[in-house]
This record gives C-alpha cells, sequence and structure tokens, in this order.
C-alpha cells in the first residue's frame, strides 16, 4: 500500500514532476522546449508553464551557434530572448545550450578555414558571449547550467574530429571553458554527451577527460548525461556510472532523458517503458551529486525520435494528444523508490 500510495496520489490531484524531483532534495526536474511549441499550442503551453511540473527549461534549438551568431561576430538574440523571457516569467531556471557543438553550425564555421588561434578566438568569442547574455537576461542566472562542449568524444573514446579538434586538438575545450566562465562566474559549466549512461570506452575517455582539465585548473563543474535510451535496453549499473562521476569531483545531470521504442507501441511496451523511467529516475535519486533530469521535450508530439529513427518513436512521458503515459508515473515512483 505505502509503494501505491504516490501513483494514487498522483491520479488524483495534479502532481508536479518539479515538485516531487524537489522533495527528495534534487534541483529541479525539466524539459526542452522550441519557441514554436509553447507560443502556437495552447495545450502544450498549459502544461510546460506549470513551474511545479518543470522547474527548468532546455532551449532544444534557439541558442545553438547557427541561431546566435550566424555571421562572425554579429549576434541575434531574438528566438534566445522568446525563450528567456518565457522561461523568466514562469519562474523556471535554465540550461543553456550549447556553445560548442558540430551539429547546427554556422557555413562561415562548418566550411570555414582557420588557424589554430584563430578558431579558439571564434570558440572564445562564442561561448563568452553566449555566457554574458545568460548572466544578463535570465532571472535565475545563478542556478543556471550551460553546455559548454556538447559530445566532443566518440563511441570509441577517441575525440570526435571535427573543425574545433581539425584545427586546435583538444585545446579548444578548455578555451571554451575558460570563456565561458570569465563571463559567467556563477553558471555551472558542464560537457554533455550521448551514450555515457553505462560504463565502456566512452566513459572511460570522459573520465580522463575531466581529469586532465581539473589538472590544468580548467572550470568544468559537470557532466551531462544525455539519456536518449532505448525500451527493454537500459545499460545495467546506471547508478555506480553516475557515481564514477562524482567520485571525480563534477556533478552529474540527466539533461535529455527520453526511452524510445519501436512502434507501434503496445501495453506490453508502455509497461517497460514506465519500468525503465522509473529505473533512471531512481538511479539519480540515488546519487547526491545528480543534480536534475530534464526530458528532451514532454510530448510525443514533439519529439526528434521518429524524424531520426525511422520506424521508432513514443520516446516522451506524455503522448502526442498531451496524455500523460504511464512513462510519467514511472518517473514519480523512481523518486519515490
Ligand atoms: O529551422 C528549420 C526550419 O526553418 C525548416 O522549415 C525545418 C524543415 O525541416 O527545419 C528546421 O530546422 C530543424 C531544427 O531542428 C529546428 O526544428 C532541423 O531540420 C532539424 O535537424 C533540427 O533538429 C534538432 C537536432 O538537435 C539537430 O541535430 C532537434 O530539433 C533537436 O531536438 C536536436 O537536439 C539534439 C541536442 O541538441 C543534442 N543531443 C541530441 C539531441 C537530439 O538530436
Amino acid at each position: 500500500m505505502m509503494k501505491l500510495l504516490p501513483v494514487l496520489l498522483a491520479l488524483v490531484v495534479s502532481v508536479g514532476l518539479n515538485a516531487v524531483a524537489k522533495q527528495h532534495r534534487k534541483l529541479y526536474f525539466g524539459t526542452a522546449t522550441n519557441n514554436e511549441e509553447f507560443t502556437n499550442d495552447t495545450a502544450y503551453l498549459n502544461v510546460i508553464k506549470d513551474s511545479r511540473m518543470f522547474g527548468q527549461l532546455t532551449a532544444a534549438n534557439s541558442m545553438k551557434w547557427e541561431n546566435t551568431e550566424p555571421s562572425p561576430g554579429q549576434f541575434t538574440f531574438a528566438d534566445a530572448d522568446q525563450f528567456v523571457r518565457f522561461a523568466q516569467r514562469n519562474g523556471q531556471i535554465l540550461r543553456g545550450h550549447n556553445c560548442v557543438w558540430h551539429q547546427q553550425l554556422p557555413d562561415w564555421v562548418l566550411d570555414g578555414t582557420f588557424t589554430e588561434s584563430e578558431i579558439l578566438a571564434a570558440v572564445e568569442r562564442h561561448c563568452g558571449t553566449l555566457l554574458e547574455y545568460s548572466i544578463n537576461d535570465a532571472l535565475n542566472a545563478s542556478e543556471d547550467s550551460w553546455d559548454v562542449v556538447n559530445e566532443v568524444i566518440n563511441d570509441d573514446g577517441t575525440f570526435r574530429q571535427d573543425v574545433f579538434f581539425n584545427t586546435s586538438g583538444t585545446k579548444y575545450i578548455a578555451a571554451a571553458f575558460r570563456a565561458a566562465r570569465a563571463a559567467d562566474p556563477h553558471a555551472k559549466l558542464y560537457a554533455n554527451d550521448f551514450n555515457i549512461e553505462g560504463p565502456g570506452p566512452k566513459v572511460t575517455a570522459y573520465h580522463n577527460l575531466i581529469k586532465t582539465l581539473k589538472k590544468e585548473g580548467v572550470p568544468i563543474d559537470g557532466i551531462g548525461i544525455q539519456a536518449h535510451l532505448i525500451v527493454g535496453q537500459l545499460p545495467s549499473n546506471i547508478t555506480e556510472n553516475l557515481e564514477s562521476f562524482t567520485k571525480l569531483g563534477v556533478e552529474v545531470a540527466l539533461t535529455e532523458l527520453d526511452i524510445r521504442m519501436t512502434l507501434p507501441s503496445t501495453p506490453q511496451l508502455l509497461a517497460q517503458q514506465k519500468k525503465d523511467y522509473e529505473t533512471v529516475i531512481s538511479a539519480c535519486n540515488a546519487v547526491k551529486g545528480c543534480v536534475g533530469v530534464t526530458v528532451w521535450d514532454f510530448t510525443d508530439k514533439y519529439s526528434w525520435v521518429p524524424g531520426t529513427f525511422t520506424g521508432e518513436g513514443d520516446a516522451c512521458p506524455w503522448d502526442d494528444n498531451l496524455q500523460k503515459k504511464p512513462a510519467f508515473f514511472g518517473i514519480i515512483d523512481g523518486f519515490n523508490a
């Protein structure tokens, strides 16, 4: 009965995921979003604007390099402003996403020819300006986090070869973190990546990167574990894996959680998905240094999954019609486990 109580309560009253996360000493439960979604869709707006449900927002696209610095040194924050103002109005903290990533780059970066010092200067200007922007504009800037570098390591543990690495080796990583810290002394600065939910060569490479950066005095505060997962295929030892990071003196957060399935969905798949959400949330809940969880949009209506993985989807805790799925209650169970 005791175990059933939270679920029964959640069914009767509208329980907020952020409220539950906070009861369990997490800083937030949040979601990614796009401006078009909360501006054009009233049913969506009514769920996302409630800070008892979502205490933190991540811009899925509007702060990325192609959107914020489309030409060298020309910064445009119209979309970011709309997003930041929305979060401010709702009393929600922000995750900045992201400073440096190999995707969604403007052509001048992607196809540009740079010397080492030119690419480092471009990275410093971009990260510095983004962090300066967010410290000036975000209501709760001191609680905010930033994905300073995104997806810099391959699954086999080697560094990703992109315009930044090919021009500067790993120097751009330190340069990005230092510029971010110089611009905003308070934001928590993260490296963010996928496929690091369980042990393996990629996790080992991140351990080594953290040790090296810390030895060099580079200001890294956290590792964002994206957690784009597959129903029935969770890595084992998620809890121990989170602890392996926190032991190195960084915090962790689940930054892009979703758990996709092969369509069509069935009651069995939805039940397994509920269990999987519970497992992941309870792992974060069990680790003191796991500070919060963000889902990569909360409804299947706007999930990135079907557009990327043909035949897969239904990865989110709310369905296409903005109705809560069993996964929603799996999240509550995970916090209460
Ligand atoms: O803005 C254009 C629009 O003008 C055009 O009409 C439309 C036609 O397709 O495309 C729009 O751009 C799309 C953009 O999202 C904004 O909706 C791009 O095609 C599409 O590729 C882009 O996808 C984003 C993806 O990153 C790019 O890789 C997803 O929305 C976004 O959720 C996703 O987020 C990433 C994280 O940043 C990093 N981790 C993985 C995660 C999922 O891929």
